[in-house]
């Protein structure tokens, strides 16, 4: 992080003097140990899908060995073992979050479809004509889309905090947006194209002086940053298990409790009911009445693994080790000619965009990944930031607290050999 806005006890001398062992750390994921190409893996798409240490993949083979078994209907042995590994991830996650319930804890596939969970109770319950939903212009597509559908169905506006040059979000006109007509403000801990931390605190305490719920996608800030949504007061924060160090197919949606009872179904099916007949169904309490269906059991229980791991670790130290690399992949890339970053908040972690003069950035890919080196190219599922960047894509590198100062390097000598081979 480049700010005190989250970072204040990173920026702590206690927290430097605790620093991780990398070296260490590498060791618990296997992956990163191979060649790719015939060179070392360096693994710079943590933005996109994060590895697995071996606590977790361990753990859904457990599952699968040993107590595979559908959760709360059976009476038996592996059912019973099953629904408590569930239920005991639900509140690793609440822990995680600092939520004050277990209960406030949903289990989803994915942010994308606890935002849809969110767009399609909360929005299609208290959306009315001619109300609105704030969004920003650095979304990612799955905090533009469902509130898009939502907002089309309802008759209702969509309006967009426009960002800076240098990708901050410009608070003066997030004031001039707001009014009584604000149902929904909903918006990201950490773009996931620029690396913007936003002032989410400041954010939510500006939407609640308009008595607006506000949803935060914390897809990029959950693996980043320690969280409590109790201080935070965010109605809704959201996050992916795979970009967590957890399984793919599994997210979590934290809802405030009394706000979540008060709201509908999302999907109809087993476990979110009480009882049915066809003259009358009656729905189940939270969270189950979110949670229709067979859930993703081994994801939930294999992301429990992957947030104990963190917390082992320590979030803050986390945050201190990854602030250094992109201080550092920063300062390195910076230098380089031909490249220009793309998002340059004051306030950012992990995230590097950027692109290269007349280099397509698939290019730019390509090459390095001859390198051995892993980065993404493309849009980011974020085309309204790749247009007011007007740029058609960018390179992005994003880190994780398994990478080190040498892979940086790595990245930018394979950044010269682009320039080699294109100049
Ligand atoms: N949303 C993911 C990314 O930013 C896939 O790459």
């Amino acid at each position: 992080m480049t700010t005190g806005q989250s970072m204040t006890a990173a920026g702590s001398s206690s927290i430097g003097e605790s620093r991780l062992d990398v070296e260490q750390i590498r060791q618990d994921f296997p992956i990163l140990g191979q060649q790719v190409n015939g060179k070392p893996l360096v693994y710079l798409d943590n933005a996109a899908t994060a590895q697995k240490p071996r606590v977790v993949i361990d753990a859904i083979q457990e599952y699968y060995q040993t107590y595979n078994s559908n959760i709360h209907r059976g009476v038996h042995h592996l059912s019973q073992v099953a629904t408590e590994a569930y239920e005991k991830a639900r509140v690793k996650a609440q822990r995680l979050l600092n939520a004050s319930e277990s209960r406030e804890i949903i289990f989803v596939r994915s942010t994308t479809e606890a935002i849809n969970l969110v767009a399609q109770t909360f929005g299609r319950e208290r959306l009315q004509a001619g109300d609105e939903v704030v969004v920003s212009a650095m979304e990612h597509h799955s905090n533009i889309v469902p509130w898009q559908m939502i907002c089309q169905e309802k008759d209702a506006r969509l309006r967009v905090i426009p960002i800076n040059d240098k990708g901050e979000l410009l608070l003066e006109e997030y004031e001039r947006l707001l009014s009584e007509r604000t149902r929904v403000v909903a918006v990201t801990h950490i773009s996931n194209a620029l690396g913007t931390i936003n002032p989410i605190e400041q954010m939510i305490e500006m939407a609640h002086q308009y008595d607006a719920a506000v949803l935060i996608d914390g897809a990029q800030g959950a693996p980043h940053l320690p969280l409590d949504v109790q201080a935070l007061d965010c109605e809704f924060y959201a996050f992916s298990g795979h970009k967590f160090y957890g399984p793919t197919g599994v997210g979590v949606l934290y809802g405030k409790g009394d706000l979540l009872d008060s709201l509908p179904p999302y999907q109809g099916g087993g476990e979110m009911i009480l009882s049915v007949s066809f003259e009358e169904t009656t729905y189940n309490v939270v969270p189950h009445r979110f949670e229709a269906g067979t859930p993703n059991i081994v994801g939930a229980i294999a992301l429990g693994k992957a947030i104990d791991y963190v917390i082992h670790i320590g979030l803050e130290r986390i945050a201190y080790h990854e602030d250094e690399l992109f201080r550092y992949a920063t300062q390195q890339l910076s230098g380089l000619p031909d490249l220009t970053i793309i998002g340059t908040a004051d306030s950012k972690a992990s995230i590097i965009s950027f692109v290269m003069d007349d280099i397509h950035a698939h290019d730019v890919g390509t090459i390095l990944d001859q390198e051995g080196v892993a980065v993404r190219t493309g849009h980011h599922c974020a085309q309204p930031v790749m247009d007011r960047f007007e740029v058609p894509a960018t390179s992005r590198a994003s880190f994780a607290f398994y990478n080190t100062k040498e892979e940086v390097d790595v990245l930018v000598e394979g950044i010269g050999k682009v320039i080699e081979v294109f100049k």
